[in-house]
C-alpha cells in the first residue's frame, strides 16, 4: 500500500437506488448500524430513497458507528417550481450530509447532462453537502479506447463550477464503469486502478488550476462502483488509488454490505 493511501480513509457507501419502502429502509438501517463495530474505519455512508432519508437519519442518531446518510440526487436550483424535485438544502435539513451526483442511471436513463451535473455539484457544496461525483464510461466507449477521455470530460464538467480549493477538497469521486453496473461484471482491480490513477492525476491539475497544491489530490477519495461484492471487495481495495466502494445490489442486504465493510478494515 502506498504512503499516500495511508493518508486517506476508506469509504464504503451503499446506493439503495429505487429499492426499500420506508419500513424496509429502517429495518436495513438498524441491521447495518448494529452490525458494525464503532471503529472509525471504514467510513460508511448509505443512500436510501429520498422519502426515507429523514427517518433513516433519525434512526441513526445515537448509533455507536457513525454512518453518513445521503440523497441519490438533487436539483441544481436552491428552490422553485420544480415539481418532483428536492433541493440540497432539503437534504441537509433532513439530516443527510451527502449526495450522489451524476450517477450513470441519472445520466443515461434521465438524460442528465455534464453541465447539469456540474451545477448540482456546485449547489451541493454551497449548501454544505459532500457531493459524490459519479463518472464512468459505457461499454462502446471502453472498447474504442475512450475511457480516459470520457471520465476526464465528466470530471472536468462536474467540477467546472467549483472555483475554491477548499470546496474542491470536499468532493468525493466515484468511478463507475457503466458496463459493470448491475451486470455482475466487475472491472478487474487493475482496470479500476488505471482509471482511478488517471482521475487522480486530473485532480492534481484541477487543484493547481485553482491555485492549490497538487498534493491536495492525494487526499481526495476516489471510490469504485460496479458489481462490488463481498468476494471482490478486498482485492479492489488493495489497489493504491481505490479508496472505497460504491455498492448497489450488495448493499440491499445487511449481511453482504457488512461483509464488504469488514473487508475494508
Ligand atoms: P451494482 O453494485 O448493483 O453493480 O451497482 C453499482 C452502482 O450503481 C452503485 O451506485
Amino acid at each position: 500500500m502506498s504512503t499516500s493511501k495511508e493518508r486517506r480513509s476508506v469509504l464504503i457507501a451503499g446506493n439503495w437506488k429505487m429499492y426499500k419502502s420506508l419500513g424496509e429502509a429502517l429495518e436495513l438501517t438498524v441491521e447495518i448500524s448494529s452490525g458494525l463495530p464503532p471503529s472509525a474505519e471504514p467510513l460508511v455512508a448509505i443512500f436510501p430513497p429520498a422519502i426515507a432519508l429523514a427517518a433513516v437519519a433519525e434512526r441513526l442518531q445515537g448509533s455507536p458507528k457513525i454512518i453518513a446518510v445521503g440523497a441519490q440526487n438533487i436539483h441544481f436550483e436552491k428552490e422553485g417550481a420544480f415539481t418532483g424535485e428536492i433541493s440540497a438544502e432539503m437534504v441537509s435539513a433532513a439530516g443527510g450530509p451527502m449526495v450522489l451526483l451524476g450517477h450513470s442511471e441519472r445520466r443515461h436513463i434521465f438524460g442528465e447532462t455534464d453541465e447539469a451535473v456540474g451545477k448540482k455539484v456546485a449547489r451541493a457544496l454551497a449548501a454544505g453537502l459532500t457531493p459524490v461525483l459519479c463518472v464512468g464510461e459505457k461499454l462502446d466507449e471502453r472498447e474504442t479506447n475512450r475511457t480516459n477521455q470520457v471520465v476526464s470530460r465528466q470530471l472536468e464538467a462536474g467540477i467546472a463550477g467549483v472555483s475554491d480549493v477548499a470546496q474542491l477538497g470536499r468532493v468525493v469521486i466515484a468511478y463507475e464503469p457503466v458496463w459493470a453496473i448491475g451486470t455482475g461484471k466487475t472491472a478487474s482491480p487493475s482496470q479500476g486502478q488505471e482509471v482511478h490513477k488517471h482521475l487522480r492525476s486530473e485532480l492534481r491539475a484541477a487543484f493547481v488550476a485553482r491555485h492549490g497544491s497538487a498534493d491536495r489530490a492525494e487526499r481526495t477519495l476516489i471510490i469504485y462502483g460496479g458489481s462490488a461484492k463481498p468476494d471482490n471487495a478486498a482485492e479492489l481495495l488493495q489497489e493504491p488509488d481505490i479508496d472505497g466502494l460504491l455498492v448497489g445490489g450488495a448493499s440491499l442486504k445487511s449481511d453482504s454490505f457488512l461483509k464488504i465493510c469488514r473487508a475494508a478494515t
